[in-house]
């Protein structure tokens, strides 16, 4: 089997190539580190080992589960928020048709919990109406606002339907194993639950049931992409020595550019349907490493959409950013451009060519015109859209973020930033304090 491919030779021009592997040591010291659990934040360190200990029962589990909600419902909603939604809408969009959604195909797969909108929970609860639909509600804390906010309302919209005991069957949720307003309502329903492990954070939880789940749910094959996280959790290990171990590498390069000022990390693709790994990807770092007053900050662009937009900006905007591209070597189908004896769009000059070769000149073209402007490149070769490579994308960035988060010297897996929103919404609303 292949893997995704770590390429940082287009940085070399920015800093050299021994600069980086200066950091050899640092990089193999903090990888052991997560390996051996003596680091920052080490009680949450269960997913560097998921891909290899998950067992058959879970996978089981999981998969009989997914296949009685597909059997029930025509439209699954997941409900959850930052890493309790975006590893599975990364790869369920990533993998499925692009128009899928539109489509006849059952079940559909919506989000809700994952922002405060009235008009969007309106709108869903109207597009529910007359529909058989099943929840599965993820949230470790089992406290959040904005999924627990949408569970009510759709939880009440699905009994008022089909009646207490038709809605138990058709929700699921995925919680702490003992905590957590979710974990009492779920007991007290008798809805199926799933466990999130103690030592497992939110945002590396998508091997867990939070990502697999649904991910299961949309038809996908789980298994692959766990066998692909396995083969990338062998490749990074602490043992792997650091000119071999792309996790380490990447994590050396970017820390040794945001030292030379590059502050800006912009993630990009060449195919859309990598859009929400890239959000994934952003929680995953930015929630990892802004703190201290410290982290790269991380962006995302899709290609070549964001080209007339953004690309202005990275072209000759402030030097404070580096680039880092995904790009899919093979796509799934194959379309050539017709040929056309009018010709008045000028494109003959392409008839007989693929629309991925046309794509990539662009990617090429755009690597050159940015390297030239002064942005070093880092480009991550995705053989092509799958399961298998997905799953090794997704543990390849984490064993990354860990290994760059203690370089960092902050501890990568705790958010405490975050509290201090909810804090003051606390406040406004009239919470009870307990
Ligand atoms: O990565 C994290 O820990 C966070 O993004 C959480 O996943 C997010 O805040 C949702 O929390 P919870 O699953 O407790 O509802």
């Amino acid at each position: 089997m292949k893997q995704i491919i770590l390429d940082t030779s287009k940085v070399y021009d920015f800093i050299p190539e021994k600069q980086i592997f200066n950091q050899a040591k640092a990089a193999e010291s903090a990888n052991l580190t997560l390996e051996n659990g003596s680091g920052k934040g080490s009680d949450f360190l269960g997913w560097v080992h998921l891909p290899s200990s998950l067992t058959e029962d879970a996978l089981s589990e999981t998969q009989e589960t997914a296949d009685m909600l597909r059997a029930e419902c025509d439209v699954i909603i997941v409900i959850g928020i930052g890493g309790s939604y975006l590893g599975a809408r990364a790869v369920i969009d990533a993998l499925l048709g692009s128009f899928d959604n539109l489509s006849n195909k059952k079940p559909l797969i919506v989000y809700a919990g994952h922002q405060i909108g009235e008009d969007y929970l309106h709108e869903l609860s109207v597009f529910l109406k007359g529909k058989s639909f099943g929840i599965i509600n993820i949230s470790k804390s089992g406290t959040t606002t904005e999924p627990a906010l949408a569970f009510r309302l759709l939880r009440i919209q699905l009994e008022n339907a089909i009646g207490i005991a038709g809605a138990q069957k058709r929700i699921v949720a995925i919680t702490d194993r003992a905590r957590g307003a979710l974990r009492t309502l779920a007991t007290q329903e008798g809805y199926k639950t799933f466990v999130i492990p103690d030592d497992v954070g939110g945002r590396f939880s998508v091997l867990t049931p939070v990502g697999l789940l649904p991910i299961a749910v949309a038809g996908i094959n789980v298994r692959q992409l766990v066998a692909g996280a396995l083969e990338m959790e062998k490749s990074t290990g602490a043992a792997v020595p650091f000119t071999q171990n792309p996790a380490e590498i990447y994590a050396a390069v970017r820390n040794e550019l945001y030292k030379q000022g590059k502050k800006i990390e912009i993630l990009t693709n060449f195919n859309s349907k990598l859009h929400y790994v890239a959000e994934w990807w952003k929680q995953l770092f930015g929630e990892s490493e802004g703190k201290e007053n410290k982290g790269i900050f991380n962006a995302a662009v899709d290609f070549t959409t964001d080209l007339h937009s953004m690309g202005q900006w990275i072209q000759e905007g402030e030097r404070t950013i580096f680039e880092t591209v995904l790009s899919v070597a093979q796509s799934r189908y194959h379309v050539e451009v017709s040929k056309d004896e009018a010709n008045l769009d000028g494109l003959n000059y392409l008839a007989g060519k693929r629309v991925d070769y046309i794509n990539k000149m662009a990617e090429l073209g755009t690597q050159q015109a940015h390297i030239a402007g002064g942005v070093p490149n880092i480009r991550i070769e995705i053989p092509e859209l799958n399961e298998y490579y997905l799953g090794q994308l997704l543990y390849f960035f984490e064993r990354a973020c860990g290994i760059s988060g203690y370089l960092l010297e902050v501890n990568p897996f705790d958010q405490p930033g975050v509290e201090a929103y909810k804090k003051n919404m606390f406040a406004l609303l009239g919470k009870p304090v307990n």
